[in-house]
């Protein structure tokens, strides 16, 4: 061997260090605070604190869209606000799934005023042309709830050239609220937006890097935390936006239940927690009471968990002064919005 000298540099950066660290304390935080209050278990004894009376309202006359509501926390929603006799639009990506949906929800409510219209969520263009065809009907929206999500393991770029967790969970939950707007107007006082997040959120704090572009390898789960950490976050930022319009922004998370999408996204977590995940409509339970609360009760921007409002970070995750980027990622999401083609 030559009289090589072998240098090993070793950098170890304190930011790095730092990051690695505040990533594994989230991580662990979030287990501990979720096994303890996301589980079917923390449902069962937050639900000791609930109010019947809070759910038996009736909401005959109030027009209610739910997102993704083919499948597991979508349908139980709009099951539950057809039951309270709600008109409820069920925006779904597929017609076949969309019919079955409908169908089922007739017939177990006996409302016929259930209606199916079909978008796909991940594409600005087909959002705009739902908006504009919803639009046309010139009816008030009482309820928008945000729920439609997705989370996609691999990078995977939609014909819009969008990622596609972002495109679903970010962009397209930013569109639909911000096209129905005046639709939502019509209903002020009492119109209110209701966004499905997820606990996930306390593990990521909010970044400009809307995409996960700049990091190389990417991760679905991380990338998915990111969404729903903008969508607490942008919620924050409607009501503060909209406060003269009479319509009220919440953000929620519906612990961790069992549904065709974490069965398909998260098979060793459904495993995992088999027996201990929440239902759907344990899951949904906090929407409907969203939806049906009176507003004085609610703090619009607020983020909601099993009927109470729930903090936005966890103890030492450093991730409250993230939010102030919310402003610049608004204006990125608005000019992709007017950007993209009809
Ligand atoms: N389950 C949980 O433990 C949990 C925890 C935290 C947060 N969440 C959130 O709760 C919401 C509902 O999730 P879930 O667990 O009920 O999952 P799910 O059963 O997979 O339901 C998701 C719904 O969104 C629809 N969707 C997905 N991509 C769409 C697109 N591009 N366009 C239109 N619709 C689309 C799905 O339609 P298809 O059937 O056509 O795919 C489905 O109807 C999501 O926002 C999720 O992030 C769930």
């Amino acid at each position: 061997m030559k009289n090589a000298t072998l240098h090993i540099e070793i950098h170890i950066s304190i930011r790095a260090l730092t990051m690695f660290f505040l990533k594994t304390w989230r991580a662990s935080a979030f287990g501990v605070y979720g096994y303890l209050n996301f589980t079917r278990n923390g449902f069962l004894e937050h639900s000791k604190k609930f109010q019947p009376e809070d759910m038996q309202m009736r909401i005959e006359g109030k027009n209610c869209i739910v997102t993704g509501a083919n499948s597991g926390i979508g349908f139980a929603t709009a099951e539950g606000l057809a039951s309270r006799g709600a008109t409820v639009y069920l925006v779904c990506r597929n017609k076949e799934r969309g019919e079955a949906a409908l169908s089922k929800i007739q017939s177990s409510t006996g409302n016929q005023n259930v209606h199916l219209e079909i978008c796909n969520l991940s594409s600005i263009s087909e959002i705009k042309s739902f908006a504009s065809r919803f639009s046309s009907k010139d009816v008030p929206v009482h309820v928008l709830v945000n729920n439609a999500g997705v989370l996609e393991q691999k990078r995977v770029t939609t014909s819009e050239g969008f990622e596609l967790n972002f495109a679903v969970n970010v962009l397209g939950n930013f569109a639909t609220t911000e096209l129905m707007l005046p639709l939502l107007e019509k209903a002020a006082p009492d119109a209110r937006v209701i966004t499905i997040s997820s606990g996930g959120m306390y593990t990521a704090p909010l970044t400009n890097d809307l995409q996960m572009s700049s990091d190389g390898n990417f991760d679905g789960l991380e990338q998915y935390a990111r969404n729903k950490r903008v969508q607490v976050a942008l919620t924050e930022k409607w009501a503060d936006m909209y406060k003269n319009k009479g319509i009220g922004f919440y953000s929620m998370h519906p612990g961790w239940a069992e549904t065709p999408g974490v069965a398909k996204s998260l098979p060793g977590f459904n495993k995992r927690f088999s027996g201990n995940l929440r239902t759907s409509e344990e899951g949904a339970d906090t929407v409907i009471w969203l939806a049906l609360q009176p507003k004085e009760k609610l703090v619009s921007g607020g983020f909601y968990f099993d009927r109470a409002e729930a903090p936005k970070h966890l103890k030492l995750a450093v991730t409250s002064q993230s939010h102030v980027i919310i402003d610049s990622i608004t204006d990125t999401l608005r000019s992709m919005l007017v950007s993209s083609p009809e």
